[in-house]
This record gives C-alpha cells, structure tokens and sequence, in this order.
C-alpha cells in the first residue's frame, strides 16, 4: 500500500532546476499548473515555451490509477502490449461493480460472488505486473488515492474522469482512457494539448450550510458543461487556504462536469494537515522543503488577468447553498430559489431518496457534517421523509466513522449504509420500483445526473448538492426546503429549526482501519499466470485492430445522427452494462443506445439501409459490418463529454463504424477515437450538420494526403440521388495519424516492442 516515497523525493529533487529552466523559456512567472507539466515533460528540462491549447507535447505522469470497469479493458490492452512489469507506479480499485441494495455486507457478498471472475483477474493481473490491487470494499479509486498516493506537485494519470480528484492535493491529475494508461504503464510517453489556464480566485471564507461542493456548483453554473474545456482550473487566494483538503478535492473532482482537462491547489497547511494525518508525514517533511515550487510564483496571485487565460473570482462569504440539476450538473439554482424554479419547471418537489457519497462527497469530514445534521434530526423528535443512503469513501473513512459513532448516527435516521464504493453513483443501484419509470425527485451528493444514471429510470429528477443539504432535504422530504429560514414540524408538533452544519475537518482521534483490503502485487510476476476462459462472457482476449486499408473511405452507410447530448453514458451505458467491460463483443451490445435519432426522436431505433427498417443500433450495425460495410456516426456538440471509457471508441471501432463526425468533441473522447485507430472529425461549419439526411451514404476524401491541419472532403450521397460536398475538420498530429493507417496505437507499441 506504500506510497513511493522514493519517486516523489526523486521528483522533487528535479523541482529546482526544472522550474528554472521553465520560466527561462516561458520568460515569465508561472502559475502551479505550469510548473508541474513544465516539471514534468517527457524531454526533462524545457527548451520551448508551449503554446496553450494548441501544442502537443509529451509528459512523463508519475502514477497511474484503475478503476475495476475500465482497469479490465486498460490492463487486457497492457498484455498486448509485451511489457514484464508496469514502468511506474500504478494501482487498481475495485469499486464500480457492487451493487447497493440491501445494506454493505450482503452487497459485498453477493458482488464478490457476481464477479468474482473479473476481480481475479484483475487480482492476477495486478500481482504479475507490479500493480497495487485494492480489493472489493476497499474504496472509491478517488478517496483512496487522496489517502494514499496522489502528493503536492505530481502528475497522475487514471483511467476515469474523476482521477482530477486528485488536485485537492495539489497534483495536476488526469482522467484518461485504458489506451493511454496502457501507454504509460509501458514505459512510453502520454501526449496531452497543452492545456489552457483558468484561474478562480476565492476570497471570503466559507460558513453555516455553506460547503466546497457550493463553490464549484457556482463554477459549473458559470461556466456550464463545456467551459472547461481543454483548460487546467486553477484555484487560488485566502479562500482557497481556508477549506480542507479533501473539501479541495470536492471541488477539483467536479471539474469533470465542467470538461476540465483537471483543477489543482496550491500546497497549504490543509495539505499538510491532511498528509500527516493519512500517515504521509514523510511527503509533508518533502513537500515543505520545495513548498515555494508548488505554488505559483507570488506575482501571478498578485495579478492574475495577466497570466491566465481567464478569470473567475468566488466571494466564500456570499456563497449560498445550492442544487444543480435535474439531468445536467451546470444548472444551478441556489436554495433560496429552489422553490419557485421547481414549480416553475414542473420538478417534483417531494423527495423520494438522499444519498451522500461517491468520489466527490465521502470524506470524513462530509460524513461528519451530514452526520451533525441527522444527529439534530434525532435529538429533535424529526423523522425523515425520504430514504436515506450512505457510501462512504473508504474502509478507512468508514471504519473510522463507525468508531466514532457517525453512521450510528445516519442509521438511527433509518440511513442504510452501503458498500464503500460507487454504487448509485454508478447506477449500480437496485432501487425498488425504478422499473416503474416513475416521475420522482431525489438529491445526492455525487457529481453526474445525467438521466437514468443512478437508476435507470428517465423520470428520476436528480438534484446535486452538498452532504449536508442532502441530509436537510431527505428529512425535510421537500426539494424546496431551505434550512436556512424554513422550519420543521417534529413529531411532537413543535417547530424545529435545524443549526447550520458542525464537523471534523480531520478525525479527532486520527484515522483508523483494521483491514484496509490492500494486495501488494509479487516481487517477481514472471511466474503468475492470468487466466482469461476462452468460453467467458465477462472477459474476452483482445484480437488486434486491423490497418487502414490505405484508401479513401468510400460508400459509409450513416448509423445513427444523434441529436442533442450524446455523453460517453449515451454512447456506452453504465449500470448492468458495466459487468460487460471486459468483453468487447458483448458490451458492444449497449453501443449508442442511449443516444437520441434525430430522425425520429427515439433512442435505439435507427434506420437499417440495407432493409429500410428501424431496430436498435448494435443489431443495425451488426448488419453492416456482416456485409462488410463501414458507417459513420454523426453527432452534436461536446459529443462524448462525460467519462473516460475507451468502450465508447471501442466498440464502434469493433463493430464497423469508421468515422465520428460531430459539431464539437469532448477531449477524453476525441483522443480515445484516436488510439483505437477512429476518425474522429468535427464539421467546418457547424449548419452542415443539416444537411445530413438519414439515407445518406458517406465518402471521406482525402485520406491518402491525411495531415496535421488539413481538413478532408466529406461526399454526401442522398437517396434522391444528389450528392454535396462538406469540409470537416480533425486534430490529428503526425503520430496520431499514424495509428489510424496502424488502426490503433496499441498496434504501434505491440510492433515497437516485438
Ligand atoms: Fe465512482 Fe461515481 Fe466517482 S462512479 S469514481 S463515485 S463519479
């Protein structure tokens, strides 16, 4: 479970010089996000200063992180990819696949016993590769890393969106997909756009309902879904220092809801603090001796509009507690207008569910104050109107909050408490009666609320909010409920007034844990064998992608023209998919079902050309790829935006599709396409997104002179049998292009290594 106190003293010993040699070719003071990807160039020492938000450049991450769902797609791409052992630290967690339902220890069981397959393999591939293995029940990937390995001034790379938890300690922390995992874990460079900076000043201090998660559902409500995009969010000033690590860590980890490539902090006391306490005073000891490194230089705080790319200033004081939804984290209403916006809207107001956890929400600290709300409830003579339930973080943070009596505390509210593990957050939830599809309202304290995420029912309205407005609204049972002003009735007809939120920043009596469910892989795993059953549906060995054909494409049927958000969820289901993640026939079931036909406004129902009928997508496609014919998908804006799953690329890749055609791209996603060998293209002009018609068949010319910063011709063949022709745009670099002629990177390191 060690973390690697000699990799991070390594990096901090090239601090020095290196930051030097940055702000000799920037030629200016550097903010902190520029000193760790400046520390951290693949080359060493800089020799350019890097344009942002154009130039690509190569970076040597110091970890990488797993999750189980995509950890079995990154690591079965890693055995193909010829390596003894992983070239830098790297661990797995195993928190995506267990089920709440009835309460932690029977979900535990009866996940262990689901898919025991898949965490053996996951458990023997570890152990032969020199991985960490967290076990089921051990915790979210993001909490655990926060607890144990992310450090002040690193660089992580992980294979889910949310690894920009990380920031809350300081590191510039990255979700990715399995394909550039498996590129770093093999020793080889991982290139990412160097990113843009935006800057968030917070003044002011933080008080009574007032929480972290108010502060960037403020920023997702400024800055929406897309605003983040391609930029590092760098936070910064006294309000900054005055919140908790891991409240800091709330706040980066949402920075995925708003497309930031990651969000970092400066190093402070609360780092320190929270490093100590997590048994890391070694890297505090570290970090204290280069703290001037892992901050900005003094005069970029001093004036920031000269060194960012844009400003956003945050006064704490004035922060007001806040719900953003239903079905997109950037539509924030504060409490105080909750109750008109709803009824305005037709939101229901009565509260069905409060769940508090997931990898945005789950410290002790968030249980402690959730916990300080349900406490009143009970003195009080309150009784909760909605069901209740919590996921703590991690073993540590649920064994440390059990000793001191926290989720007694939630179960005398009736609270179940679940798994520490994703859970609902995931739609790895048996809720009864979602199958009824019925139109209900719950608040959580998780990140996403796309529709159908934690249930998979469409007419769940989900509210995202702080923990303990979570636990305000589900006993209260009233979205519109505002603690602040609002009273309620107890059973002795008295009218209680709650007290604004207490907790414990850090356990009073230090963390604690009994088994922290940690494997430490074999010193030598030459021997240890990985066993894939050839007959599985959960795991199928990967059979390479074949090569350009070295031709335009010609004659690509048009699979499906989704309308509107097309998330990675849109485009490769959670929920009872995720068991799937490690059988690409299998999952390639769910491609695209969740995506709308803007032909005829349903999901899973397209057009099949060969027959003129409408069925679901994967079948459709499916009938293509018998006959041998490519297709071609075409899309919105922020198409992919969402999570890092490389499914998503993966499985129209596998199934035939040859091109992604959209207005506008989600990082994460466009890169994705790109390793598994896609086209991934955006119209010159947005309005010619119209001009697609549901029978058209597609030629993409070009191909032969493909070229960084040349667009290339799309032929549009209508069924009335006119044809017009379109520019498309793509971002494709030299070596990007040259996994698409190899038809995947992976194909390029297998070729490189033999
Ligand atoms: Fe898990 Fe939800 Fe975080 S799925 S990693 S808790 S965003």
């Amino acid at each position: 479970m060690a973390f690697d106190i000699d990799m991070i003293k390594k990096v901090y010993s090239q601090y020095d010089e290196r930051v030097n040699a940055a702000r000799q070719v920037v030629n200016k003071p550097l903010t902190l996000s520029e000193k760790i990807l400046y520390t951290h160039l693949w080359d060493g020492n800089a020799t350019e200063a890097y344009e942002r938000g154009k130039s690509y450049v190569d970076f040597a991450p110091d970890r990488v992180a797993m999750q189980d769902a995509t950890a079995q797609m990154a690591l079965l791409q890693f055995m193909q990819a010829g390596r003894p052992k992983v070239a830098v630290p790297s661990t797995v967690h195993c928190d995506h696949l267990i089920q709440a339902r009835d309460g932690a220890a029977e979900d535990l069981n009866r996940a262990k016993n689901e898919s025991s397959e898949v965490f053996n393999f996951l458990s023997s591939v570890s152990n032969k590769y020199g991985i960490g293995f967290w076990k089921p029940g051990a915790g979210i990937i993001h909490q655990v890393v926060l607890e144990n390995y992310a450090f002040p001034g690193g660089m992580m790379i992980g294979t889910d969106s949310h690894t920009v938890n990380a920031g809350g300690l300081g590191m510039v922390a990255i979700g990715v997909g399995g394909a550039d995992a498996c590129d770093v874990m093999a020793g080889l460079p991982w290139e990412l756009k160097f990113p843009k900076l935006i800057g968030v000043k917070l003044t002011g201090k933080l008080s009574g309902w007032a929480a972290p998660k108010d502060v960037i559902l403020k920023v997702a409500g400024i800055l929406t879904v897309k605003g983040g995009t391609g930029a590092i969010v760098e936070y910064f000033g006294e309000g900054a220092e005055s919140l908790s690590c891991t409240g800091k860590g709330t706040i980066c980890n949402m920075g995925a809801e708003i497309g930031a490539t990651t969000s970092t902090f400066g190093y402070d006391s609360s780092m320190e603090r929270y490093l100590r306490a997590t048994d890391r005073a070694e890297v505090a000891d570290a970090a204290n001796a280069i703290k001037e490194h892992l901050t900005a230089d003094p005069e970029v705080y001093a004036n920031p509009e000269q060194y960012f790319d844009q400003l956003i200033e945050i006064n704490l004081s004035e922060l007001e507690p806040s719900l953003n939804g239903p079905f997109t984290p950037d539509l924030y209403t504060p409490i105080s207008r909750m109750r008109e916006e709803a009824g305005k809207n037709g939101w229901p107001t009565k509260v069905e569910w409060g769940l508090i956890g997931s990898c945005t929400n789950s410290s002790y600290e968030d249980l402690s104050r959730a916990a300080s709300i349900a406490r009143q409830a009970v003195e009080k003579g309150l009784v909760t109107k909605a069901e209740f339930g919590i996921n703590p973080g991690s073993e540590q943070v649920r064994f440390t909050a059990d000793r001191d009596g926290l989720l007694k505390t939630f179960e005398d509210l009736n609270a179940t408490i679940f798994t520490n593990a994703c859970g609902p957050c995931i739609g790895m939830w048996d809720r009864a009666g979602a199958e009824k599809q019925e139109k209900n309202t719950i608040v959580h304290s998780f990140n996403r609320n796309f529709a159908k995420r934690a249930d998979g029912n469409p007419n769940t309205f989900a509210f995202v909010t702080s923990p303990e407005m979570v636990a305000a609204i589900a006993i209260s049972g009233d979205l519109g409920f505002n603690p602040l002003v609002d009273t309620l009735t107890n059973k002795d007809g008295e009218q209680i007034k709650l007290d604004p939120p207490t907790g414990d920043e850090l356990p009073e009596k230090g963390f604690a844990v009994d088994d922290p469910g940690y494997q430490a892989p074999a010193e030598d795993g030459s021997k240890v064998e990985v066993d894939v059953d050839p007959n599985s549906d959960r795991l199928q060995l990967l059979e390479p992608f074949a090569a350009w054909e070295g031709t335009d494409l010609k004659g690509l049927k048009l699979l499906i023209k989704a309308k509107g958000k097309c998330t990675t969820d849109h485009i490769s289901m959670a929920g009872p998919w995720l068991k799937y993640r490690g059988h690409l026939d299998n999952i390639s079931n769910n491609m695209l079902i969740g995506a709308v036909n803007y032909f005829n406004e349903k999901t899973d129902n397209v057009k099949n050309q060969l027959t003129g009928e409408y069925g679901p997508v994967p079948a459709t496609q499916r009938d293509y790829k018998a006959e041998g014919i490519g297709s071609i998908v075409v899309g919105d804006e922020n198409y992919g935006e969402g999570s890092s799953r490389e499914h998503a690329a993966m499985e129209p890749r596998h199934l035939g599709v040859r091109a992604v055609l959209v207005k506008s791209f989600a990082r994460i996603h466009e890169t994705n396409l790109k390793k598994q060998g896609m086209l991934g293209l955006t119209f010159d002009n947005k309005d010619d997104y119209d001009k697609i018609q549901e029978d058209d068949t597609i030629d993409i010319i070009g191909l032969t002179e493909f070229a960084p910063n040349k667009p290339l011709t799309l032929v549009l063949h209508h069924a009335d049998g006119t044809s017009e022709e379109i520019l498309a745009n793509h971002t494709y670099n030299e070596q990007q292009i040259g996994w698409f002629k190899a038809g995947g990177a992976l194909n390029i390191i297998r070729a490189n290594q033999s």
